[in-house]
């Protein structure tokens, strides 16, 4: 696939092939290779707060569908062309029995099924025959999460240990519709890029050398600038990378980043505080193939505001600007790019017949090949990783997080 550079030598951009991306790996449209997979998983698609009697539209794995919460509380995710003749459900009115279509005033529950139509006889007789499609949805911590899957093949929500057991005073502080690398700035809804370009970053150790410190400016902490020392470990869900970076008083710092299947990362304080595992946990929802949304949950110290403690962590500080992200200039752009700029500049869906993946990019690799085999593992009727159906195997541990520790005894990227 590479141009030949015997044929030329001068390397001229003239003549050069077409590239492609890679479809197995990055399409999550219905029936799907990967689509299948990722519809094997729940998924954020929402804050709960923002869940509210007013129906909203969203865009999930390349499907249009409308996000509501009926008067009695409970959230509801229906397809949105009515079932009667396809108005859409967008401009409906919730009361709390669900919500009912401006057209004709059919009504459907959270669940789809018809409860109402008010222009047949009696209410009509035949409206247990029809429902609206519909997926689960569920709430934990703030986050709405959906289940687009086979029904036979719901698993149980996951739950997270770090935010099962708060202490007095602490509470869990969580955001949405962020994009990458730009804190806490509201005004960024979707990430105009392939969810896979934001996934594999968290494999990425060396980006941090270099993008966030050597490039222009110190962004996290001047140590970070040090090229590590990094393994890779295969966990219960997905794949940690460890960074082993000596500091300044003679000690080792081993940062520890993990993925998990499918779209969950854990990045460890920046700063390289030693610290507890992590307990800030960020989801990446696929809207379709060329966009993705960011969740995040972060739990706050007690007398600790949360939105500035989310800020402090997810965003590249100082980035020359205390402007938010939005605000910045295209010059301020790109003196101070961030991971926004080095992956959004890859294009919707980077070409991944073009690429020249090096040693450094062993932790790209191997997630893509973990991915492959949990789409392979769906395509053949298995079950993939980490997904669990017994109630009891509901909470997940983190691992990531910086840990003091003994100098590596073998560096393998
Ligand atoms: S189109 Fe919805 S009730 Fe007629
Ligand atoms: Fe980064």
């Amino acid at each position: 696939m590479d141009q030949d550079i015997n044929s030329n030598p001068e390397g001229s951009a003239y003549g050069r092939p077409m590239h492609h991306h890679d479809a197995e790996l990055v399409e999550v449209g219905p029936g799907t290779p990967c689509g299948e997979f990722m519809r094997r998983y729940w998924h954020p698609v929402a804050l709960s707060a923002d869940v509210t009697t007013t129906p909203q539209k969203v865009r999930i794995l390349g499907e249009d569908l409308i996000l509501f919460r009926d008067g009695r509380g409970r959230p509801g995710l229906l397809t949105p062309r009515c079932s009667h003749r396809g108005t859409s459900l967008y401009y409906g009115k919730v009361d709390d029995d669900g919500i009912r279509c401006c057209y004709h005033g059919w009504q459907f529950d959270v669940q789809g099924r018809c409860i109402d139509q008010p222009c047949e006889p009696q209410g009509g007789l035949a409206k247990n025959r029809i429902r609206q499609p519909w997926y689960p949805v569920e709430e934990i911590y703030g986050l709405v999460f959906a289940y687009m899957g086979p029904p036979a093949k719901k698993p149980v929500l996951p739950r997270w240990e770090v935010f099962e057991k708060l202490a007095p005073g602490q509470s869990i502080y969580v955001h949405g519709y962020t994009g990458f690398g730009v804190g806490a700035d509201d005004t960024i809804k979707i990430v105009p890029m392939n969810w896979l370009q934001s996934y594999e970053n968290i494999m990425d150790p060396f980006h941090v050398p270099m993008l966030h410190t050597r490039h222009r400016a110190v962004q996290y902490t001047p140590e970070a600038g040090h090229l590590p020392q990094v393994t890779y470990e295969s966990t219960e869900l997905g794949l940690n990378y460890i960074a082993h970076r000596k500091m300044k008083d003679g000690s080792t710092v081993e940062r520890v980043s993990s993925a998990m299947m499918p779209l969950i990362m854990v990045v460890p304080d920046q700063k390289l505080e030693i610290g507890e595992p992590t307990s800030y946990i960020r989801w990446i929802t696929p809207v379709d193939d060329q966009s993705h949304a960011l969740f995040h949950a972060i739990r706050v110290p007690p007398g600790v505001d949360g939105r500035e403690l989310f800020l402090n962590v997810s965003r590249p500080m100082p980035m020359g600007t205390s402007k938010m992200w939005s605000e910045m200039t295209e010059e301020e752009h790109q003196r101070h790019p961030t991971d926004w700029e080095a992956m959004v500049s890859q294009g919707p869906i980077t070409l991944h017949s073009e690429e020249h993946l090096a040693t450094s990019d062993n932790g790209v690799m191997t997630l893509r090949r973990l991915l492959k085999r949990q789409i392979m593992t769906v395509r053949e009727g298995g079950d993939p990783m980490g997904v669990a159906f017994d109630p009891a195997k509901a909470v997940n541990k983190v691992t990531a997080g910086n840990y003091k520790r003994n100098a590596p005894e073998k560096a393998l990227a």
